[in-house]
């Protein structure tokens, strides 16, 4: 077990709130700290790296890590480090589920059905979308955005993208026949668009009415990044206005609250950020953080530094 490795390596100071810990707790106990190993709910900033002159690794358990200030962290000298790789097979089947759940009202007809209100089998009942032959867009070509890519002509369908795919094994970055794209030609045609890019200042609120306005009226917006890429308030009202047919979200603007209006909306389907949610990837990622931690605080160079 990871924390088993860490206590054995180190003095461990373990919080063990079942809620995210609250920043004062977080700036008082980091204090004499070397090494932090940190979730994406615990905000890392200037002001908490300020409080521990001691610290030598900031290890994010996530392969985001928006929720750390990098920059500064690097200015002080302090390795800052994510999980990559060990949770993109998860994410990307998980983002399968999502498409597969919105195109098909998987959702809404479980909801239906628990409410006693199914009247039975009928010809033009709760007809969805079928995959096969449709566009999927990829906004984001990473490590994620390729997994996700690759399971596409399982389902029959073609995918175009955004960003430079890198070739990171023997495999294709990206699944035979699919293009490279501009930001618009994947918001104007895609049928699905799913979304993998890291939160940084630029991609803030890339959806916004504007994104929302120039897809078709037909297609379907995943995001299991980060939910601050989409403008929860656009959304709402470009389902308000039928712009777009819906959406699935794994993350949201200001966790755990969500946008009341996604709330009722029957064509969106939500989920609580479960993306890298398995057994075996949690494993996998909670080991990586502490062989960096082990790593950076026995004077080796961390396995996976952020930049
Ligand atoms: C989860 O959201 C992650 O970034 O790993």
């Amino acid at each position: 077990m990871a924390l088993n490795r860490l206590r054995e390596a180190c003095d461990v100071d373990l919080y063990t709130g079942a809620a995210a810990m609250p920043r004062e707790d977080l700036a008082a106990r980091i204090e004499d700290k070397q090494g932090i190993v940190c979730l994406l709910t615990d905000r890392v900033d200037r002001d908490i790296i300020d409080r521990a002159p001691a610290l030598r690794v900031i290890a994010n358990v996530a392969v985001g890590y928006d929720n750390v200030d990098a920059t500064y962290a690097r200015e002080r000298g302090i390795a800052v480090t994510n999980t990559p790789d060990v949770l993109t097979e998860a994410v990307a089947e998980f983002t399968w589920g999502l498409i597969l759940a919105l195109t098909r009202r998987i959702g809404e007809g479980e909801r239906l059905l628990r409410r006693g209100e199914w009247r039975g089998w009928a010809l033009d009942f709760m007809l969805g979308m079928e995959l096969s032959g449709k566009r999927l867009g990829i906004v984001g070509a990473g490590r994620i955005g390729q997994a996700v890519a690759r399971r596409a002509p399982a389902f029959g369908m073609h995918v175009v993208y955004t960003g430079r795919a890198r070739q990171s094994d023997a495999r294709p970055p990206m699944p035979e026949g699919s293009r490279r794209v501009s930001f618009d030609e994947v918001l104007v045609t895609s049928d699905v668009m799913s979304l993998h890019i890291p939160l940084t200042p630029e991609t803030r609120h890339l959806m916004d009415q504007r994104a929302f306005a120039r897809m078709k009226r037909t297609a379907y917006l995943v995001n299991t990044a980060r939910g601050p890429i989409v403008d929860e308030a656009a959304l709402a009202w470009a389902l308000d206005e039928r712009l777009i047919a819906g959406a699935a979200l794994d993350v949201y603007e200001r966790e755990p609250a969500v946008e009341p209006v996604l709330l009722q909306r029957e064509n969106v389907v939500l989920a609580p950020h479960l993306g890298s949610a398995t057994r075996e990837t949690r494993t996998a990622m909670s080991d990586l953080a502490v062989d960096n931690v082990l790593a950076v605080l026995s004077g080796r160079p961390p396995l996976t530094p952020v930049t």
